[in-house]
């Protein structure tokens, strides 16, 4: 098929230069104004942020660590409008804070404490930074504002009541003191990024959850070295293992020793302690954004491990929905969900959202991506069914409930592509292609691979190599996008996939590190939050780089992508230690070109550029900058002249100088649609 051309209207703005300025720089002819940062009061009669770590009342200020949102309009009754783009609703995950040595140093007065045993308050107000906000924001007068005292603006923290819905509901492996039938838990956490319903609720990705529980060291012993302890070890915790902040030791209530994942109650089936606490997080969590008294349902047909995000494929009515998905970790997997429902358009449009959500996201089938090298692909059920997954040696599966729990294990028995780190899933409204970027991999993919390494292949197809003399980069610091097209004859379990970009510095070799052909108009590092805009087809990338933040700041680019198999087939020839040839032969999109690939924001110092939504007019985009100023330090706290940055207090927003993650609203000063 010929290649889709870019749209002429496309991408008319001049391309930002790369950056290490403390600030957030848009094109000519574009506004970015800070909208709502960490601290920021959503309730009536709280005082504004004071931004020197002695605010409190997290449950009603923004969280920290703003990644991945969502928008939902609302008409002038205060109700769900899809077609309003002057007002609506921000659905913001807060995935983190920055810490040093156990502690979220800028929220507490002196940095908190650095040991064993954490103090209560600190503890309280960590947990609550973490989690999700709906606020309500609107246009007026041609400026946008957040609404601070909306009846409509929510938070749920790490500490709220979420209910567990489909195949693991009621399994034993989620039975804990608080929820001895394991049909509950409490919190959301490190919730990374999002997606958005056909039927417009929201969804947030739980990720790197497994490093705030600690686990005690003879843990194994006492698990009599069975089943649980495989499934700890292969989500990261092995026994002994501290904990991220040390919340399990701020007092003897259930909201701390519930981070103790240890066995050590006396019950047979974990009743009376948390030893199956960790099983309770790793799930995409379904929330109604417009009506707070919903409890929220993590979703456990779409598999546990660390998810980055969701995004739907294209809805068809006759047709199961499906659901797109990355585990990012080195080497983890890319996934897809497909409903055992079959799409009802009127749905879209039900009172009931939570109802639906029950409809199309607790029964289906679990996918894990197969790469093969000649460019096809396939889609590997996960199921006892697959008699790769009921005959898998290292783990024996139960039943569903197992596998939807232990996903990671299932998809290690059927032999699934390792990836370099799977980050957002996207989805092309032009084609329906699924995009995903793989944000970079160094250590374990290596051609001459030892102990817990692997080889590149045809996906993946950057690793680690002597290259020293010939270029800066070895291996895949830079990361790469990958793009997958269903197979129309076999659209559930068959795809057809290219490389659509690799990250690289301009300049770079061309031949075995910069094959898309970067130049200094858009050349970029470290692909993650991936969105196609529904208003224009623009595919926005960002960034969250450590590769090439000596050279630029993480930054947001504008894409004009084609389809898979527009480009060419590309071999990447490496010698091994012993001499041997490795020749990969990948499918390589086209090269990117400046009227389909440019920079269009820079942010300040020590972010990560992360999340993005748009009005359906297309003339606002929000989008957040993450942790600025994350390399400050403890030690630099009293004095701000030595914070990383100063951002967004240097911009003129709010008190104090510790800098704080925060959403901005970029808009054209013409009025015009955002990247045109
Ligand atoms: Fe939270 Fe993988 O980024
Ligand atoms: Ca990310
Ligand atoms: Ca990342
Ligand atoms: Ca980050």
């Amino acid at each position: 098929a010929p290649a889709t051309p870019a749209s002429p209207r496309l991408l008319g703005f001049s391309a930002v230069a790369k950056s290490l300025a403390d600030t957030v720089t848009v094109p000519a002819g574009y506004s970015a104004s800070v909208l709502f940062a960490l601290g920021d009061p959503i309730a009536a009669g709280l005082a504004a942020y004071k931004n020197d770590g002695s605010d409190t009342d997290f449950e009603r200020r923004a969280g920290d660590h703003h990644d991945g949102i969502e928008w939902f309009g609302l008409g002038a009754d205060g109700k769900r409008n899809d077609n309003a783009s002057e007002r609506g609703l921000l659905a913001i995950n807060h995935e983190a804070t920055t810490d040093e040595k156990l502690s979220s140093y800028f929220l507490h007065p002196d940095g908190g404490t650095s040991s064993l045993p954490r103090p209560a308050a600190e503890v309280d107000k960590e947990i609550t930074v973490h989690g999700i906000t709906v606020v309500e924001v609107a246009k007026s007068a041609g400026k946008w504002a957040y609404v601070p005292g909306s009846a409509l603006n929510f938070r749920l923290t790490a500490q709220s009541p979420i209910e567990i819905a489909g195949p693991a509901r009621g399994s034993a492996q989620l039975i804990t003191k608080y929820s001895p039938t394991g049909t509950m838990t409490r919190g959301t956490l490190n919730n990374c990024g999002t997606g958005k319903t056909p039927w417009g609720s929201f969804l947030t990705a739980e990720e790197n959850w497994a490093g705030y529980f600690t686990r005690s060291a003879a843990d194994d012993a006492a698990r009599g070295n069975g089943k649980s302890v495989t499934a700890l070890k292969r989500y990261g915790r092995n026994q002994g293992a501290a904990s991220r902040h040390g919340w399990e030791t701020g007092g003897a209530g259930d909201q701390y020793q519930r981070w103790n994942n240890s066995l050590i109650g006396a019950s047979a089936d974990g009743s009376d302690d948390y030893r199956n606490a960790m099983n309770c997080m790793g799930y995409i969590v379904e929330i109604d954004p417009y009506d707070k008294t919903r409890m929220a349902k993590k979703r456990t047909a779409l598999g546990r491990f660390a998810h980055e995000n969701a995004v739907f494929g294209t809805p068809v009515a006759g047709q199961p929905l499906s659901v797109y998905m990355g585990d990012d970790s080195r080497g983890e997997y890319i996934y897809k969900f497909v409903s055992s429902a079959l799409w009802n358009a009127a749905d879209a449009n039900a009172s009931d959202r939570m109802a639906v959500g029950d409809k199309y996201l607790d029964s289906g089938r679990l996918y894990v991506a197969r790469f093969d090298a000649d460019g096809t692909g396939a889609w590997v059920e996960l199921a006892l069914s697959n008699s790769a997954i009921a005959n898998y040696a290292a783990y024996r599966f139960a039943d569903a409930a197992d596998i939807a729990i232990n996903t990671r294990l299932a998809a290690d028995a059927v032999g699934a592509t390792r990836m370099d780190r799977p980050e957002w899933a996207a989805v092309n409204p032009a084609n329906g292609e699924a995009y995903f970027t793989l944000t970079n991999n160094n250590q374990s993919r290596n051609i001459n691979p030892g102990s817990g390494q692997y080889p590149p292949d045809a996906a993946n197809p950057r690793a680690y190599t002597d290259m020293k003399g010939t270029t800066r980069q070895e291996g895949n610091p830079n990361g790469h996008l990958v793009r997958l097209k269903e197979n129309p004859r076999d659209p559930v379990t068959g795809f057809s996939w290219d490389v659509y970009l690799f990250g690289a510095e301009a300049g770079a070799d061309k031949a075995m590190v910069n094959l898309s052909a970067l130049t200094h108009e858009q050349d970029f590092s470290s692909p993650d939050g991936l969105v196609f805009s529904q208003a224009t087809g623009i595919c926005w990338i960002e960034t969250d780089d450590n590769a090439y933040t000596d050279v630029s700041n993480c930054m947001l680019l504008a894409a004009t992508p084609g389809q898979v198999g527009d480009g060419a087939k590309k071999t990447l020839s490496y010698t091994r230690a012993d001499g041997s040839r490795l020749d990969i032969v990948t499918p390589v999109g086209r090269a990117a070109t400046a009227d389909t690939l440019k920079r269009f924001l820079v942010g300040p110092k020590g972010c990560e550029i992360t999340g993005l939504a748009e009005t359906p007019d297309g003339k606002a985009l929000f989008v957040n900058v993450q942790h600025p100023g994350e390399s400050t330090g403890i030690a630099n706290l009293a004095d701000p002249a030595k914070y990383q940055s100063q951002w967004p207090a240097n911009a003129g927003y709010g008190a104090g100088k510790r800098p704080r993650s925060a959403t901005i609203v970029i808009t054209r000063n013409d009025g015009g649609s955002v990247g045109t």
